[in-house]
C-alpha cells in the first residue's frame, strides 16, 4: 500500500476539541434536536452518535423518536414546536424518511436559521450563490463540508485551486453541495452519476475523487490517477464469511490504496467528520439565534 490513510477520526476529534472551547464561551447551551422516524438500524446508530457527540462538546443534544407510521402532518407539528422553542438552536430530521412522508414538505418546514443540515432551499441557494468565500455563518451540508475540511488538511488550503475534482454521485446530501464547495475553492468540478458514459476514464482525470454513489466498492484502483486524493463517502454493509457482515465504502480500498496518494478509510474517514460538522453548524446557528 502506498497511499496515506486519512484519519477522519483524529481530525474530527481535533475539531470537536476546538468546538468544545467555543461552546464553553457561549452564554447559552446550544440545543440540538435530532428527529428519527422509524427503526432503521443504521439510521438509529447514526443519530445516537450525533446526540452523544453533541453532549461531549457541552451541547444540549437530544433525540426525538417517532413511530414508523408517523404522518407528514405529525412530523410537521413536531417541527413547528421545535421552530418555536427558544432552547432549540438546531433541528435535524434523519433521512431517509418512511415513504408515506413528504420529504420536501418536511425539509421546507424547518426554520432556515435552525437548519443544521443545510438542506432548506434558502440555505441551498445561499451555498450555490456564494462566491469564493463560504461565510462563517452559512449552514452547509455536513458531509461535504467535512470532506472539504479533510481535503484542506491533506492537500493544504492553497493547493486546491485549479485541481480537477470528480464527484461520483449527484445527491442533494453529498454530490451537489460538494460541487458547490469545491467550486468555492477554485477546483474544476465534474459531477458524474449512474448515467455517465466512460466513468472509469472520467475518474482517471481526477486529482480529487469523491465517491458518493452508495454502491459497495464500485470505484476500483484502475479508475484512479496515480497520486490522487480519494474521499470515500460510501457506507455499505456487506456480508462476509460465516454470515458476519462488515462495512465497506464505495471505493475498493485495497486496489485504490495502491495507486492513490491519500485515501479515507471506511469506517473512520468521512463519517466522524460529518458529525463534527453538524456540531459546528449547531454552534453557528446558536450564535446567530442568540446574538
Ligand atoms: N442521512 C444520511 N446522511 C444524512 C445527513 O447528513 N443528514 C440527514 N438528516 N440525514 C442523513
Amino acid at each position: 500500500m502506498n497511499a496515506r490513510v486519512i484519519d477522519g477520526k483524529a481530525m474530527a476529534a481535533e475539531l470537536r476539541t476546538e468546538l468544545a472551547a467555543l461552546v464553553d464561551d457561549m452564554p447559552v447551551r446550544p440545543g440540538l434536536r435530532v428527529i428519527i422516524v422509524g427503526d432503521n438500524p443504521a439510521s438509529r446508530a447514526y443519530v445516537r452518535t450525533k446526540t452523544r457527540n453533541a453532549a461531549e462538546v457541552g451541547m444540549d443534544g437530544s433525540l426525538i423518536e417517532m413511530p414508523v407510521a408517523t404522518t407528514t402532518g405529525e412530523l410537521l407539528a413536531e417541527i413547528e414546536r421545535l421552530n418555536a422553542d427558544p432552547a432549540t438552536h438546531g433541528i435535524l430530521v434523519q433521512l431517509p424518511l418512511p415513504e408515506q412522508i413528504d420529504e420536501t414538505v418536511v425539509l421546507d418546514a424547518i426554520d432556515p436559521a435552525k437548519d443544521v443540515d443545510g438542506f432548506h432551499p434558502l440555505n441551498v441557494g445561499r451555498l450555490f450563490s456564494a462566491g469564493r468565500e463560504i461565510a462563517d455563518d452559512l449552514l452547509v451540508p455536513c458531509t461535504p463540508y467535512g470532506c472539504l475540511h479533510m481535503l484542506k488538511k491533506v492537500l493544504g488550503e492553497d493547493a486546491l485551486g485549479g485541481m480537477n475534482a470528480v464527484i461520483v454521485g449527484r445527491s442533494n446530501i453529498v454530490g451537489k453541495p460538494m460541487a458547490a464547495l469545491l467550486l468555492s475553492v477554485d477546483c474544476t468540478v465534474t459531477i458524474a452519476h449512474s448515467r455517465t458514459r466512460a466513468l472509469p476514464e472520467i475518474c482517471r482525470e481526477a486529482d480529487i475523487l469523491v465517491a458518493a454513489v452508495g454502491r459497495a466498492e464500485m470505484v476500483r484502483g484502475e479508475w484512479i490517477k496515480h497520486g490522487a486524493t480519494v474521499i470515500d463517502v460510501g457506507i455499505n454493509r456487506v456480508s462476509g464469511v460465516y454470515g458476519k457482515s462488515h462495512l465497506v465504502g464505495d471505493v475498493h480500498f485495497a486496489s485504490a490504496s495502491e495507486v492513490a496518494g491519500a485515501i479515507t478509510p471506511v469506517p473512520g474517514g468521512v463519517g466522524p467528520m460529518t458529525v463534527a460538522c453538524l456540531l459546528r453548524n449547531t454552534l453557528v446557528a446558536a450564535k446567530a439565534l442568540t446574538s
